[in-house]
């Protein structure tokens, strides 16, 4: 890890941890240094491929994603999430996580509590930081829907992140889980929570950069918050291109050369 990026007792002093979802080089140069962290999610194939859900991601398109955000990312933590089926066992998840840390990631993310997932994770241990995630977990789970309203399944993602917590995941990730139940997990574990979808009182929370930036549509969760509409900005930007070459006013003397 570069000498510039803070270790996570720094980050916590300095308030809530903030973490994004982040796929190429372009947007991890232009923002790096602004969040703790940068997830390379397997939303990419969401937001980025038009996909149906996460499940059709991959390992050697993940690994491409994660070496171009590295690229940009000087001061920012890069967390690589791993694809579905990568950490079936212990042996690929360990691969997995060494081709991550060949493309420059400081740390990746596994979904659920599985015996195998816990086992998986004390061999990427070896190799990189763990960070878990419970609660809604769409490599696992067919229906996105908020997760854990009854207090057997409540019980069920307590257990989970206590697992995750005991097998040495240094944070866990929170997704769409009533605010009371994120409230409660924070309390019981040592080790940060970070949601999406979980109210307020987790350590730190986390949204998908195209949804915040309101550049992707498709979905719309209650939990987004847009904090930019750079679709209509792109659009706008683009309209007055296509309108200064149909008026022959682009390019001028300014953007030609003598
Ligand atoms: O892939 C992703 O974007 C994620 C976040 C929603 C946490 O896993």
């Amino acid at each position: 890890m570069s000498a510039a990026l803070l270790s996570d007792a720094e980050r916590l002093a300095s308030g809530s941890l903030s973490m994004v979802t982040c796929y190429d080089y372009s947007f991890a140069k232009a923002l790096d240094g602004i969040c703790d962290y940068y997830l390379v999610g397997d939303s990419v194939g969401m937001v980025v491929y038009g996909d149906f859900d996460t499940k059709s991601m991959d390992l050697p398109t993940l690994e491409r994603h994660v070496r171009a955000v590295c690229r940009g990312a000087k001061q920012t933590h890069v967390v690589a999430d791993m694809p579905i089926h990568s950490y079936d066992s212990s042996e690929d998840a360990a691969k997995a996580a060494a081709l991550f840390k060949a493309a420059g990631a400081h740390s990746v993310k596994v979904e659920g509590a599985s015996a195998t997932t816990l086992e998986a994770i004390k061999a990427i241990r070896a190799v990189l930081p763990v960070m878990g995630h419970v609660g809604l977990t769409p490599q696992l789970l067919d229906a996105y829907k908020v997760q854990g309203r009854d207090e057997q399944s409540a019980l069920r993602i307590l257990e989970e992140a206590l697992a995750l917590q005991n097998a040495g995941c240094f944070a866990v990730v929170l997704e769409c889980i009533p605010a009371a139940l994120a409230q409660k997990i924070t309390q019981v574990l040592r080790i940060p929570t970070i949601g999406i979808g979980a109210g307020p009182h987790c350590t730190g929370q986390v949204l998908v950069l195209y949804d915040l930036l309101g550049l992707y549509g498709d979905l719309q969760p209650k939990f987004v918050k847009r904090y930019a509409d750079l679709g209509q900005a792109a659009r706008d930007a683009l309209q007055k291109y296509v309108q200064e070459v149909r008026e022959r006013t682009f390019p001028d003397d300014g953007h030609s050369f003598k």
